[in-house]
């Protein structure tokens, strides 16, 4: 199986004196959906920045054998002037991909999300969850092997980001790209992923990393199984046990 992003003994320490992360190995393969979670502050957004090069290491190398690399912010950072369709066809733009191609790839992307008949509208126009699933359309249409996701239903009603969980993991089992997920809920991570690693508090070391056991794609009412919530009482222990 390759090994789609492989940290080791990654270190990082900004000029300021602040170690955010040490000797943090892990990896992430094609096929596995790996949420992180851990105390604000612990190093989770510099971890991703690193396993994506927007920047680097103190110590430690990180290994990236992706052809394509995608990632979505906590905010969707979407084009305000550009439809929702324009935004996630701009991928294909940048890449010269011709205009019928993109333009259907990025409607059966949008359609992918549930957001079919509203390609014309713009962001504004659109509610925060719909506006999330725009950028997640987006990142898809590039059909990376590695999805960066740094909190992205954070800003979401529970409602909605239960449905966008439900939506995400339903996409992974199509695509089965490498996915790498940081989040605070730890029951979203279990729900999503194929492991959970959990990281200490500041310097951000990885102190646990747990399997989730299910196929994809999930039931809502997984969610209710008693097995569900005993894992997530196992991942929440050691949260608790590092913060
Ligand atoms: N560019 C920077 N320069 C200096 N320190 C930084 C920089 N970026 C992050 N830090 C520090 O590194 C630590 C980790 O920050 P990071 O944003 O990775 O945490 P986080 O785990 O994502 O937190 P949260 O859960 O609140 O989003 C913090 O102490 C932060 O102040
Ligand atoms: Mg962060």
């Amino acid at each position: 199986m390759t090994r789609t992003l492989v940290l080791d003994d990654v270190t990082k320490a900004f000029p300021t004196g602040t170690v955010a992360l040490e000797e943090v190995s892990l990896s992430v393969s094609a096929g596995e959906f790996v949420s992180v979670v851990g105390p604000s502050g612990c190093g989770k957004s510099t971890l991703l920045r690193l396993a994506s090069g927007l920047d680097e290491v103190s110590g430690g190398d990180v290994e990236v054998n992706a052809t394509s690399t995608s990632y979505v912010f906590q905010e969707p950072t979407l084009l305000e002037w550009r439809s929702a369709l324009r935004n996630v066809e701009l991928v294909g733009e940048l890449r010269g991909v011709p205009k019928l191609e993109r333009r259907r790839r990025a409607r059966e992307a949008l359609d992918l999300v549930g957001l079919s008949g509203f390609e014309k509208q713009h962001p504004r126009q659109l509610s925060g969850g719909m506006r999330m699933r725009v950028s997640i359309a987006r990142a898809l249409v590039a059909e990376p092997d590695l999805a960066l996701f740094d909190e992205p239903f954070g800003a979401l009603d529970e409602i909605t980001r239960l449905r966008m969980q439900t939506e995400l993991q339903s996409l992974f089992a199509l695509k089965s790209f490498a996915g790498l997920f940081i989040t605070h809920s730890v029951s979203e991570a279990v729900y999503l992923s194929t492991r959970v690693v959990v990281m200490s508090g500041r310097p951000g070391r990885v102190v646990a990393d747990i399997p989730v056991p299910w196929g994809y794609p999930r039931t809502p009412e997984l969610r209710y199984e008693p097995e569900f919530g005993a894992l997530v009482g196992e991942v929440s222990a050691a949260l608790g046990e590092h913060s």
